[in-house]
């Protein structure tokens, strides 16, 4: 049986003057081939984007403008516009701080600025090295753990920034070794 990758890599994408010469790398293809046409798919195609890559990359958003038929411009426009897409690479840790009622009130504000102090960033950047990536979120639907902070795919309950430090270096340590074997 033909691999749906293998199959819609066969089809003739012609570009006639196109910036975009060559046919989008095969996985951006299985996206785009879903919604090709249908506008009202923008939304849809963003996030799936975004779950793929992790972000939303130039190239992923000037192929999604043009088989959707949409200016490149109103694409960003809407990339832009909500804060869950975001349009560079994150690190390779995503540090998500909760700061719902139940975290707040259990001293999440003083996590996030210790996390903040060490990472020398703001919510929402990276670190220079690629590492760290920084944001809050609103619940993380773990309430009774709170306050909670979440890396990647880890949940950290009953925080304390010293607990949050303790962390950070911990993550550095498994970076490091991962980067030696
Ligand atoms: S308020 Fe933080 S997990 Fe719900």
């Amino acid at each position: 049986m033909t691999s749906p990758v293998k199959e819609l890599s066969s089809r003739r994408y012609i570009y006639q003057g196109d910036p975009l010469l060559t046919p989008p790398p095969a996985d951006l293809m299985v996206i785009l081939d879903k919604y090709r046409g249908q506008r009202d798919a923008l939304m849809t195609v963003l996030e799936e984007l975004q779950d793929h890559y992790g972000y939303l990359p130039q190239q992923g958003l000037q192929y999604a403008a043009r088989e959707l038929g949409f200016p490149l411009s109103q694409v960003y426009g809407v990339a832009t516009f909500y804060n869950l897409f975001q349009l560079k690479p994150p690190g390779r840790y995503i540090v998500r701080v909760c700061k719902g009622t139940a975290c707040h009130v259990n001293r999440s504000g003083e996590i996030l600025a210790m996390i903040k102090t060490k990472l020398g960033i703001g919510e929402d950047e990276t670190t220079p090295d690629g590492m760290f990536t920084l944001q809050t979120v609103a619940c993380m639907g773990a309430c009774s753990l709170a306050p909670v902070v979440v890396v990647n795919d880890r949940t950290y309950g009953r925080m304390t920034p010293e607990k949050s430090t303790a962390m950070l270096t911990e993550l550095h340590d498994e970076a490091a070794m991962e980067v030696k074997v």
